[in-house]
């Protein structure tokens, strides 16, 4: 039986559906299989699939080791099989590979697999003993050189579990994408009272096994699975992968740095452990609390891509509270003209810079945490600024853009999270000034659940940010990105919040740049 990607995304949902709401039932076991009788599905947490190159993959699974298996056989290590398969049917096995993991990574299982074939469709699964995981699809990036005709990809961020349900990955699930892409707030660590649809089941993370216990939720969510079961991700993250609002080594209660540190070291930890990300320069072990994330695509001729890291290297937030620390708005605050704060930190600055200087490809997309376009406002005593995001570093904002002008790169287009609003704007090196030279766009995903800003303040920001050319945060969803050698068309899709379970999507607005014209057109 041969079936279609899209059928086989649909089959897909409909089993990791099924997974989540039937009991378990163990797989058949080959006899060559002399490792554990599981009690407990130790693939309840999913497989997943990311960083896509022409040649390789990462293909993850963690294993969830429930008390009972782990009384039985202690903290010995554990072998798991991959397999690779170039059919949904499974009849065609490509590679298969033996992992060996243990308690110290959480049995979390990052596979590279390599010697692939460009632009090609994969299936994968991993087995353990007796238990068999579920079928994941996986598909590689086209040839360095080759002439692309279409990247599709759905972007996504910000999804707090309390906030509604993933409805927006159920869809993600059934599209046909090269991959998905998502932009930070993978989990949330705090709790928040006005958010009824679901709980947390444990308390604010803050050590390894916290952050392990919040991922597991997480991942156990069979929309979220569905969405990684089905496509490749690419993935950075935001401050809630961490706390709310840190920035470099503090967070907002002025934590003592040596032990915001240990918190960030064990957040960090765990999302290695929980992603499907090759984090260098060894991939097993992320370096204390330190973490190399930011990275770079290729998609053909078509698109260059940046995943950018904006948490781990930026300056201390600008004219931050003296009593609760992260984000506000300011006024009057001279550290947003200081030169020497960055965003990025100067050195991915500077590779950054580079990079888009080199990119011969059309279309050069950022993809970065936050909002780059401002959404100050006046007020009594000056003009106030956001300073959590690019508002808070103008300085940076200015010199990325500036070069983008002084040296013409042209086709640039920022994606971004994090604000739990769609956006469509201009990105010009003084923002909102017709006299700055307009350089490149911006789409802002609104967010998966979380909540956004209301239709009456966004209405005074709309009013006094002409480059915004659409801005709405009172639905939520994802945005489809489909990237052809002329255009990069951006599609928000929506539904009322809370996303719930009879949610039905529509498209909130969809707009274009064409090629050599960075102004957005709604379309
Ligand atoms: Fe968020």
């Amino acid at each position: 039986m041969h079936m279609k990607r899209r059928e086989f995304n649909r089959y897909l949902q409909h089993s990791a559906l099924s997974l989540a709401l039937l009991p378990w039932v163990h797989a058949v076991a080959t006899p060559a299989d002399r490792a554990r009788a599981w009690r407990v599905n130790p693939f309840a947490l999913g497989v997943a699939s990311g960083r896509p190159r022409p040649d390789s993959l990462v293909l993850w699974t963690r294993l969830l080791v429930d008390e009972q298996d782990r009384a039985a056989s202690g903290n010995d290590p554990v072998d798991v099989t991959v397999e690779l398969f170039a059919d949904s049917a499974l009849k065609q096995r490509v590679q298969m590979a033996k992992i060996t993991t243990d308690a110290s990574r959480g049995h979390s299982v990052h596979v590279l697999v390599q010697s692939l074939q460009p632009s090609t469709d994969y299936w994968y699964r991993f087995r353990q003993g007796e238990a068999l995981s579920t079928v994941g699809h996986t598909r590689t990036a086209p040839a360095l050189q080759a002439d692309v005709a279409t990247l599709r990809m759905a972007l996504t961020s910000c999804q707090h579990y309390e906030a509604g349900l993933f409805v927006a990955h159920q869809e993600i699930a059934q599209q046909d994408l090269d991959f998905v892409l998502f932009v930070g707030d993978y989990i949330y660590e705090s709790s928040n009272a006005q958010y009824t649809t679901r709980k947390h089941n444990t308390e604010e993370p803050k050590t390894l096994d916290q952050y392990r216990a919040r991922y597991a939720l997480y991942k156990q969510d069979a929309m979220l699975q569905a969405a990684h079961a089905a496509h490749p991700w690419v993935l950075i993250w935001d401050d809630h992968e961490v706390v709310n609002d840190y920035a470099n080594q503090i967070d907002m209660k002025n934590t003592p740095v040596p032990e915001f540190l240990a918190r960030r070291a064990a957040a960090y930890r765990a999302y290695f452990e929980h992603q499907p990300v090759l984090l260098g320069p060894d991939p097993k072990s992320p370096q204390g609390a330190s973490m190399r994330l930011h990275d770079q695509f290729a998609w053909g001729r078509l698109a260059d891509m940046w995943t950018l890291d904006n948490r781990q290297f930026r300056s201390p937030l600008a004219c931050p509270d003296p009593v609760r620390g992260g984000g506000r708005m300011v006024t009057q605050c001279d550290a947003l003209n200081d030169p020497t704060r960055s965003m990025f930190g100067f050195e991915q600055e500077r590779w950054l810079d580079k990079g888009l200087k080199a990119s011969k490809r059309t279309w050069k997309l950022l993809a970065q945490g936050t909002q780059m376009s401002s959404t100050s406002i006046p007020g009594p005593t000056g003009r106030a600024y956001w300073n959590e995001a690019w508002d808070g570093y103008p300085e940076a904002r200015k010199r990325l853009l500036q070069s983008i002008a002084d040296n013409q790169i042209k086709n640039v287009v920022s994606l971004g999270g994090d604000v739990h609003m769609n956006i469509a704007a201009y990105l010009r090196p003084a923002p909102n000034d017709p006299n700055s030279p307009l350089v490149a766009s911006e789409f802002v995903t609104t967010s998966v659940t979380s909540r956004g800003m209301g239709e009456k303040a966004l209405g005074i920001v709309r009013d006094n940010n002409p480059d915004l050319l659409h801005a709405r945060g009172d639905e939520r969803g994802y945005s489809l990105i489909s990237v052809t050698p002329s255009q990069v068309r951006c599609d928000f899709r929506t539904t009322a919040m809370p996303a719930g379970s009879e949610a039905g999507f529509k498209t909130q607005a969809s707009f274009v740049v064409e090629k050599g014209n960075p102004a957005p057109k709604p379309i």
